[in-house]
C-alpha cells in the first residue's frame, strides 16, 4: 500500500510502500511523542492510497452526519459527544466492539470514531471489520497513546484518519467533515457508476434490438425482392403461355376457318372460269351459304379472341356489367351456388382500376374452384369509408395461414400486386363460420392520381 504521511508541523514526505522499515527510515527520532496527527486522506486509485496534506475540497461542518463513536472512557465519550451534537450531527455513543457491532447491523452510520484501546478488544479489530463488511464507512481512530506500530495498523485497515488525545474541537469537527465529504463523494461516484454502468447495458440491450430489427426487416427485403422476381418471371411466363394458345387457337380455329373459305371461294371461282362445269344455281347458292357460315365462324371466333385478351364487356358496359358476365360464366362452369351484389350505380373507378378489381375476381374465383371445396360464392362490391371494397367469399374449407403467410405460390402474391399503384390493397382470411374471404380496396383517388395512373398503365391488364 503506497502512501505519505503528513504529520502536523512537518512538511509531507514520503510516497512508497508503507512498512516500519519505510515509515522508521523516513521518522524523526523525536516523533515517537512529538506528532500529534497523522493525516490519512484515503482515495484509492488502482490499489494506490494517496495522500495529501489537508483535504482542499472538504466543506468542514457543512455535513450533518450520523456518526457511530466508540470510546469506553465516559467523560471522553460524553465531551466527544457533545463537540459532534454541537455542530448538528446525530451521535451514536457506545462503550464497546460488542455494542458498536449491534449498531451497526441496526443503523445506517456515515462515520465511525472509534478509540483503539477497548474493553476485550482493539478499535483496530473494528477496523478490520469494518474494512470486510462495510468497506465504504470511513473510520477515524482515536487513541490516549498514540505508537508508530498502531498508526501503521491504522493505515493497513484502512483508517480515515489517526487521531491523538487529547483532540480539540476544531480538529474533531473538521475531520469529521472531510470523512464525511469524502464518503458523499465516494457514494456518489459508486452511483454514478451505477447509473453509468445500466445506462450502458440498456445501450447494448438496444442496440441489439435495432440490429434484429434491423436484420429481420433486411430478411423480409430479401423475401420481397425474390417475389418481386418470382413474379416478373411468372408475369413473363403467363405472357408467353397466353401468346401460345392464342397462336394455337388462331392456328387451329382461325386458320381451319380461312381456309375453308378459301376452298368455297375457289370453288365458286372455278364455276365462273370455266363454262364446262354447269353447276346448279342452287348449288351454287348452297356453296355461298357455306361460305357466309364459315365467315359467321370466323367472326365469332375474332371476337371471342379478342375478349379473351380484353374483356370488351368491362370496357363497353362497365365493372358491374363485366362482374355479372364473369360470375354466370363461371357458374356454368362449375356447379358452384353463385350470390353477387353489386351496387345500384356504376363505381366512378378509372377504367384500370376496374380492370384491377376485374382479375382480382377472375383469380379468386379460380382458387375458390381449384382449391375451396366450396358449395358457395359470394362477390360483393361496394363503397367503403374512403374507397371501394369488392369481397370474394366462399364457404369452404378456409385458407390456412401458412398459406397466407408463406406461399410459395404467386397468385395471392399477384392479387396484391395489382392494387399496389393506387395504395389498394387486398387480405386474405379464414372465415369463421369455414371458409375464405378475398377482400380487395381501393382508395377514392384524387383527379390528378387519377389522370397519372391512367397514363401509367394504360397498356396493363
Ligand atoms: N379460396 C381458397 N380456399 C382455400 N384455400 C385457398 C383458397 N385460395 C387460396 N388457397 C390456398 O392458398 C394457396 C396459395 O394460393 P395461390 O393462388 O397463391 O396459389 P395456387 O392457386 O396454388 O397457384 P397459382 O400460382 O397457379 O395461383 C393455395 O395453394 C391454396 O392452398
Ligand atoms: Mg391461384
Amino acid at each position: 500500500m503506497a502512501c505519505s504521511l503528513v504529520f502536523e508541523g512537518w512538511p509531507a514526505f514520503t510516497a512508497g510502500v508503507l512498512g516500519t522499515s519505510s515509515l522508521t527510515r523516513g521518522w524523526p527520532p523525536n516523533l515517537a511523542h512529538g506528532w500529534q496527527v497523522c493525516q490519512f486522506v484515503q482515495r484509492r486509485a488502482g490499489g494506490l492510497v494517496l495522500a495529501e496534506h489537508g483535504f482542499h475540497g472538504a466543506q468542514e461542518g457543512s455535513y450533518m452526519a450520523k456518526i457511530l463513536l466508540v470510546e469506553d472512557d465516559p467523560s471522553v465519550l460524553r465531551t466527544l459527544e457533545r463537540m459532534l451534537k454541537s455542530a448538528g450531527h446525530d451521535v451514536l455513543g457506545v462503550g464497546d466492539i460488542p455494542g458498536a457491532l449491534q449498531l451497526l447491523e441496526k443503523e445506517q452510520v456515515d462515520v465511525v470514531i472509534t478509540d483503539i484501546v477497548l474493553p476485550g478488544a482493539s478499535g483496530l479489530e473494528l477496523l478490520r471489520h469494518l474494512q470486510d463488511n462495510h468497506p465504504h464507512l470511513p473510520a477515524i481512530v482515536i487513541t490516549g497513546e498514540p505508537t508508530l506500530d498502531s498508526a501503521v495498523e491504522a493505515v493497513r485497515a484502512r483508517a480515515f484518519e489517526y487521531l491523538a488525545k487529547p483532540i480539540s474541537k476544531h480538529q474533531l469537527l473538521r475531520t469529521v467533515g472531510q470523512a464525511v465529504h469524502i464518503k458523499y463523494l465516494e457514494d456518489e461516484r459508486r452511483r454514478l457508476e451505477a447509473a453509468n454502468r445500466a445506462y450502458q447495458e440498456n445501450l447494448e440491450k438496444l442496440v441489439a434490438e435495432r440490429t434484429q430489427a434491423l436484420q429481420k426487416s433486411e430478411a423480409s427485403l430479401r423475401q420481397s425482392e425474390q417475389q418481386l422476381h418470382a413474379l416478373a418471371a411468372r408475369l413473363i411466363h403467363i405472357r408467353e403461355a397466353e401468346r401460345a394458345q392464342m397462336a394455337r387457337e388462331i392456328h387451329d380455329e382461325l386458320g381451319q376457318l380461312l381456309t375453308g373459305l378459301k376452298m368455297d371461294l375457289h370453288w365458286l371461282m372455278r364455276q365462273c372460269q370455266d363454262p364446262s362445269k354447269k353447276s346448279t344455281p342452287e348449288a351454287i347458292a348452297r356453296r355461298l351459304q357455306d361460305a357466309l357460315a364459315i365467315t359467321d365462324d370466323t367472326i365469332k371466333c375474332v371476337q371471342r379472341l379478342a375478349a379473351e385478351l380484353r374483356p370488351s364487356v368491362l370496357d363497353k358496359l362497365g365493372l358491374c356489367a363485366a362482374l355479372r358476365h364473369e360470375l354466370r360464366q363461371f357458374a356454368d362452369r362449375s356447379s358452384l351456388e353463385i350470390e353477387i351484389n353489386l351496387p345500384d350505380e356504376e363505381p366512378p373507378l378509372p377504367p384500370e382500376m376496374a380492370m384491377a378489381f376485374f382479375r382480382i375476381t377472375q383469380e379468386a374465383l379460380t382458387n375458390v374452384a381449384r382449391h375451396a371445396q366450396a358449395t358457395k360464392v359470394t362477390v360483393t362490391l361496394r363503397p367503403a369509408p374512403q374507397g371501394w371494397e369488392l369481397l370474394i367469399t366462399d364457404n369452404g374449407r378456409g385458407i390456412r395461414e401458412e398459406d397466407i403467410l408463406h406461399s410459395n405460390a404467386l397468385g395471392l402474391l399477384g392479387m396484391k400486386e395489382r392494387l399496389l399503384p393506387w395504395g389498394g390493397s387486398v387480405t386474405f382470411s379464414a372465415v369463421p363460420s369455414g371458409g375464405t374471404c378475398v377482400r380487395a380496396f381501393l382508395p377514392r383517388q384524387s383527379d390528378n392520381n387519377r389522370g397519372n395512373d391512367h397514363e401509367k398503365h394504360s397498356h396493363s391488364g
